[in-house]
């Protein structure tokens, strides 16, 4: 029997969908890249956006041609699934599963009842990659920003024991994994004892070897001296934060329910850069929240030009059904959306590029995570992405998943060009 996955949305739903992987894998599934020859798909969804939705809804058609060819197809839906959309994607797929149920795929499939769900992390993953791993801490958020159903679809904040992370960790770095990704929708409150956030930054970056430690998401309200003297003190832990403020306004970030003011997030930005000079950042920003002025959105402007971040995700407002925001009147037109996302963008480029220039003439190590002919591409530790050539003799030579040095010979807002050393 063979299976297909087609994920969308986030890391956390990657490293879900790894899981997934691993459970039908132990009941004898086989992967397949190819949708047509697949006995059972799999769709690992989010529903951060209506455009996510949108697209698992516009699978429809392609479903009904491949179960015309094979009737025995089964699909299975799962990830971030809102309770309200059920009834739609059930016209869709035959399953859907909430992703904490997923070790009973077998009996679901085989139409057993399932008794209550147990924690589904410690399902040990089929990773996808062999040098970068994700590894969630915790899943779920207790916040209910205005606009976000994740704390519909993730219920509230669970954290794994830190003994069950580190023995993941720990092996990761045995079999040779180079990076490690600390995942969860606020890992700044994790929390599994005694052991706190910080607490399991210093424990990770005491395992022996050669890693790196990177970990997302964070919120500013829980974002603290205690994580920054962490990251400082770390050494494993990389000098790259994305920092969400989602709005350079008092009132929109009131209204979006997010517990801190800009002051309080330019202080921490402040602390972090002291403390640690090399830091770069990156910001999640939502453009034509339900009421934003224009006033309003040129303060998230002038902190752009304020921080200078080196990257931004920007994402134009998107009403979920079910959240606070939704009883407001979605009055910003997509036009106007689209032109805010492109005033950011063009700051964001200027700032970035000016950020990477300072890179040029350094030299820095950059695990190479990819290769298209020649050109070969890694990270640095701030998360930057540099482009090599290849030198003769050295074109066939495998660096992916290496770490390797490399001099910096020129920047672009997105990417620095490297020469090996
Ligand atoms: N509309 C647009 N963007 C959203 N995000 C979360 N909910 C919405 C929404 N309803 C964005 C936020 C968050 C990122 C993961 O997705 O910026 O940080
Ligand atoms: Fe959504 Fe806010 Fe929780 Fe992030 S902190 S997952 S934006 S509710």
């Amino acid at each position: 029997m063979k299976y297909h996955i087609i994920v969308y949305g986030c890391q956390m739903n990657f490293s879900d969908s790894e899981r997934v992987c691993a459970v039908l894998e132990n009941i004898r599934y086989k992967k397949t890249s190819n949708i047509n020859e697949a006995d059972l798909i799999v769709v690992t969804m989010c529903s951060v956006r209506q455009s996510a939705v949108d697209r698992v809804q516009g699978l429809t058609e392609k479903f009904e041609k491949l179960k015309y060819k094979n009737h025995k197809l089964q699909t299975i839906l799962t990830g971030c699934v809102l309770k309200k959309d059920r009834k739609i994607f059930l016209e869709i797929f035959d399953y859907i599963i909430d992703i904490k149920d997923i070790k009973k795929i077998s009996e679901i499939l085989n139409k057993k009842i399932i008794k209550n769900t147990d924690n589904y992390l410690d399902i040990t993953p089929k990773y996808s990659s062999k040098f970068s791993a994700s590894v969630p801490i915790m899943t779920g958020c207790n916040n209910f920003c205005a606009y976000c159903v994740v704390p519909y679809v993730r219920e509230r904040e669970i954290s794994r024991p830190t003994k069950e992370i580190v023995f993941e960790v720990k092996n990761l770095v045995k079999k040779g994994y180079k990076e490690i990704w600390l995942l969860g929708q606020n890992v700044n409150s994790y929390k599994s004892g005694k052991t706190n956030f910080p607490a399991l930054l210093k424990t990770i970056n005491k395992i022996p070897g050669k890693f790196w430690i990177r970990f997302t998401s964070s919120h500013p309200k829980d974002f603290n001296s205690e994580v920054i003297a962490a990251i400082a003190t770390g050494g494993k832990i990389t000098p790259y934060l994305n920092l969400p403020i989602q709005s350079g306004d008092d009132k929109v970030l009131k209204n979006m329910n997010r517990h801190y003011t800009v002051k309080d997030y330019k202080n921490k930005i402040k602390e972090l850069r002291k403390k640690i000079p090399a830091i770069c950042l990156s910001t999640d920003i939502i453009v034509g929240y339900p009421g934003e002025t224009k006033k309003q959105f040129e303060n998230t402007l002038q902190l752009f030009r304020d921080i200078k971040y080196d990257m931004a995700y920007i994402n134009k407002y998107s009403e979920r059904k079910g959240t606070a925001a939704a009883k407001l009147k979605d009055n910003v037109s997509v036009v106007e959306k689209k032109r805010r996302e492109k005033a950011l963008n063009e700051v964001l480029k200027q700032t970035a590029l000016e950020n990477n220039k300072k890179f040029v003439g350094r030299e820095v190590e950059v695990l190479v995570d990819s290769k298209k002919g020649s050109r070969q591409f890694g990270r640095t530790k701030e998360y930057k992405i540099v482009e090599f050539n290849s030198l003769a003799g050295q074109a066939n030579k495998n660096l992916i998943g290496k770490f390797i040095k490399l001099k910096i010979v020129d920047a672009t807002p997105w990417k620095l060009k490297a020469k090996i050393k």
